[in-house]
């Protein structure tokens, strides 16, 4: 449950951001949810209080576009849409067609009992082999504004992998092998989501409707796989672990970033998917990360080898390693 109104805590943020408009009209009546001037503990409450446990678990979970049909996003209550990798509208798709799939999909979303906006995801961003904050942070505005035009408040980006070893095969989306260098890449999270208002330092945030969340990923040790095989197994002290791998992740919590997604390979043959000493201990506990963590595509899956052996088991581990959404 305590995982769980964390999650909701953003989701609510998002339907402040999608559908202020519609609640400052209707506020005679209306449920305190919807109500952007109550207090967002007090919102956050009187959601729980309504929801079943089929719209909780509804809610925790991503599913794609191909398969987001009107029907499916009534009946199962969807918190969440995403493009998979290359997964597009129409072959060199117009804004217009972007703009038109993500209003079909709100629309059946926000027609259940409680009228929840869906958050649609996209990979925005990848790879950008240049060494200025600044300029980086200028690439997450222009992304920001472009995306956020769609219709979608969402991006899973900044990939802020370490990258200890060329082999990698996914070394291009990482800025650096010098975890300092990452760190100052993180500028990129403000240019995405805009710049966190000092008082609010730690929490997630989205600036405002040309703005999104952002996804640091993948949490934690990607880029430090043995012999760079790619999703494999980081072999590493606490010392290595802390202090190569994870600062990147503490300059992009400072910053607010809203979403953190987990990574498919493991640290000393532990899959970060059921990590729950890093993703509930460390993240979310030490760090006080109060965004939601989110799996990779089919992550929980693979918490089993081979894949999907036992899924009530996977959603076992990965709830309980401290996974908020599922994809
Ligand atoms: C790492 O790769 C090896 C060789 O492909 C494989 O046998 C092993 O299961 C992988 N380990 C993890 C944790 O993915
Ligand atoms: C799958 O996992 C569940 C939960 O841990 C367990 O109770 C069950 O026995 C497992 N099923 C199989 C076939 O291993």
């Amino acid at each position: 449950m305590g995982t769980l109104s964390k999650a909701l805590c953003l989701l609510l943020l998002f339907c402040t951001l999608a559908v202020a408009a519609a609640d400052v009209a209707d506020t005679g009546g209306a449920p305190k949810y919807k109500d952007p001037k109550q207090p967002l503990g007090a919102r956050i409450r009187d959601l729980m209080n309504r929801m079943t446990l089929q719209e909780k678990i509804g809610q925790m979970v991503q599913i794609e576009r191909t398969v987001a049909t009107p029907d499916v996003m009534k009946n199962y209550f969807i918190g969440s849409v995403l493009s998979g990798g290359g997964s597009v509208p129409a072959p060199k798709a117009t804004p217009e067609a972007w703009v038109n799939m993500v209003n079909e999909i709100q629309k059946a979303a926000l027609s259940t009992r409680l009228g929840i906006p869906m958050i649609y995801g996209i990979d925005a961003v990848h790879g950008h082999n240049n060494v200025d904050p600044m300029l980086l942070k200028r690439i997450g505005e222009a992304t920001a504004l472009e995306v956020r035009a769609t219709g979608i408040p969402y991006a899973f980006a900044p990939c802020i992998a370490v990258c200890r070893d060329p082999r990698w095969g996914r070394c291009y989306e990482s800025y650096s092998e010098d975890y300092r260098i990452v760190q100052e890449m993180t500028e990129i999270i403000p240019g995405l989501q805009g710049d966190l208002p000092t008082e609010r330092r730690g929490v997630p945030f989205v600036g405002g409707k040309s703005k999104v969340a952002a996804c640091a990923k993948h949490f934690v040790g990607d880029g430090g796989t043995v012999r760079g095989i790619d999703e494999n197994n980081t072999v590493i002290d606490s010392n290595g672990l802390f202090g190569i791998h994870m600062p990147g992740y503490y300059k992009a919590v400072n910053k607010g970033v809203a979403t953190v997604m987990v990574s498919y390979s493991a640290v000393n043959d532990l899959r970060m998917h059921a990590n729950k000493e890093l993703v509930t201990g460390f993240l979310k506990d030490k760090l006080k990360f109060r965004g939601f963590v989110i799996s990779d595509w089919q992550g929980i899956d693979r918490i089993t080898n081979p894949p999907h052996l036992n899924y009530s088991y996977s959603v076992y581990a990965g709830i309980s390693a401290g996974i908020d959404m599922v994809k």
